[in-house]
């Protein structure tokens, strides 16, 4: 990469209340290497919270498509989501140790704290019911739960769900509850369903929510 030093008028861009100064250096005059260098300075560093549903399987296709563009991952699964997906599958896939037990202390660190300071974005992908009820209410009862709630980046839910649930007026009401604080949803999308049906409820495509992450890192006008 070709890095030189040149005087260009550009707006400070503020991350996590952290006003970098990138006025010095720019990779080229063009528009997108500015991009590209404003994101190496915000290091794509990304939670995933896996949570309990059959969508989970889609999981390690969306992984290895963050790593193509270069996201740092780490991974948090709910004990349900063990359920549906190993540990073993994720660690795998991502080279990284999956974070499970909020008070396992395999090493000093706190995880939902030193988590939480990691990410610069928290997809919960897939987003239960119970998940999104959980934080709707302030509630932090697992290690995702936990991080969700000392996290101050991004945090953004992919739900998937039977088109009941996601009826449900109560799981209705925690979206719009979340919305209205500034978390992002994803989808869900209308479509086939785990159990057959048609309905709404089916997680927006993989390509749709890489899209949508590296969205985060396009600085607004
Ligand atoms: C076969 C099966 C599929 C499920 N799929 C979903 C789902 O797609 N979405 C959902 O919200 N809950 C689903 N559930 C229910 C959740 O697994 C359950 O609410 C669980 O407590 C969620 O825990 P978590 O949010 O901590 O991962 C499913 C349960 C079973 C047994």
């Amino acid at each position: 990469m070709n890095i030189y030093s040149g005087k260009t008028k550009i707006k400070p861009f503020q991350h996590k209340g952290v006003f970098l100064d990138i006025s010095c250096h720019c990779w080229d005059n063009k528009y997108s290497h500015y991009f590209q260098y404003i994101q190496f300075l915000m290091k794509k560093n990304i939670v995933i919270g896996i949570c309990g549903s059959i969508a989970a399987y889609k999981v390690p296709s969306l992984i290895r498509k963050l790593q193509d563009k270069n996201w740092n991952i780490k991974v948090i699964m709910t004990q349900a989501a063990t359920e549906f997906i190993t540990p073993l599958t994720i660690e795998t896939i991502s080279k990284n140790k999956v974070y499970i037990d909020l008070f396992k202390r395999d090493e000093w660190e706190i995880s939902h704290i030193s988590l939480s300071e990691f990410g610069n974005v928290l997809l919960i992908i897939p987003a239960t019911g119970n998940i999104i009820g959980k934080i709707a209410a302030g509630i932090a009862d697992d290690l995702l739960s936990s991080t969700v709630m000392a996290f101050s980046g991004r945090v953004i839910f992919a739900p998937a769900m039977n088109v009941k649930m996601w009826g449900n007026p109560i799981v209705q009401e925690n979206v719009k509850k979340l919305k209205k604080l500034g978390y992002k949803f994803i989808g869900p999308e209308k479509g086939k369903l785990a159990n057959g049906t048609i309905g709404e409820g089916r997680l927006s495509d993989i390509e749709k929510i890489v899209e949508e992450l590296e969205k985060e890192f396009t600085p607004k006008e």
